[in-house]
């Protein structure tokens, strides 16, 4: 068989996939070194899976639950220590590490030969050598939608779907959001859940905003917006409010 359809075959069949904020996880039963699979969750999904918070944890871990092997679990994450300082860690799909699930006594970088994150059954952190071989998450940014809406529309498509426009909890989601915008080739901005009611920007899926990518300096219009009280992301990776009737295209969750 060639490599192509191989590939293929276990992105469609080992995995087991479940709903993230931004994304979904897939768990890919294969084991492969940490930037093996790195390159195939960027071919075949987006990246390999990172962490807001708990809540994401959960979620990572249950793409995984149908597994019967004792170790499905043991799988990489997108964990790698920053190059440039070996106390920091950061997501491959971009941003710095946030919020962490160590597990006791890690990361201790064993041999100083430690530099890539994976989880313990229990869902907690370890780090580990990038040459051992391990299953792992992938996510998937939610599917851009290749029509043009005004933002109601947008919001109302994905909401048939059962879905949302995504909203954007940290760094990372914001790069991997503008890497699903890049692999598109997208040259225009694309609608967002942000919304600005009752004189607050605002997620419509009710998340709580804690972080924020408004561009510094420039336009502050955002700030007490007249007219352009709707959000999206734009092709530079930030946030930028337009006028709700314009038609872009949208990404659900
Ligand atoms: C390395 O990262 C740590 C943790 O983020 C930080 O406290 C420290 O200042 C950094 N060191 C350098 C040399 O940048
Ligand atoms: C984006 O552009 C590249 C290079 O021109 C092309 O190979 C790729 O198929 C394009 N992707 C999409 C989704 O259009």
């Amino acid at each position: 068989m060639e490599k192509q359809t191989l590939f293929f075959l276990f992105a469609s069949v080992f995995c087991a996939a479940v709903e993230g904020e931004v994304g979904t996880h897939y768990y890919v039963s294969k084991a492969m070194h940490w930037n093996d699979a790195q390159t195939h969750c960027r071919k075949y999904y987006t990246d390999l899976s990172c962490v807001n918070d708990q809540k994401d944890m959960e979620k990572i871990l249950k793409a995984a639950e149908r597994q019967t092997s004792p170790k499905w679990n043991i799988a990489w994450i997108g964990l790698y220590r920053d190059p440039s300082n070996a106390t920091r860690w950061k997501w491959s799909g971009g941003g710095y590490v946030t919020y962490t699930n160590w597990a006791t006594g890690q990361p201790n970088n064993y041999f100083n030969r430690e530099n890539r994150g994976r989880t313990f059954q229990n869902g907690k952190w370890n780090d580990d050598n990038e040459n051992f071989r391990f299953p792992f998450f992938c996510i998937k940014i939610s599917e851009l939608k290749h029509e043009k809406k005004t933002w109601e529309e947008a919001l109302e498509h994905c909401r048939e779907e059962h879905s949302d426009l995504i909203s954007i909890a940290s760094e990372t989601d914001r790069l991997l959001a503008q890497t699903e915008m890049q692999r598109n080739n997208l040259t225009e901005h694309v609608w967002i859940g942000l919304r600005f009611l009752a004189d607050q920007w605002l997620w419509v899926d009710g998340e709580t905003m804690v972080y924020k990518a408004w561009p510094e300096g420039g336009d502050e219009d955002h700030q007490c917006p007249t007219w352009r009280r709707c959000g999206a992301l734009t092709v530079e990776g930030l946030w930028g409010n337009y006028n709700c009737e314009e038609k872009r295209y949208f990404l659900c969750r």
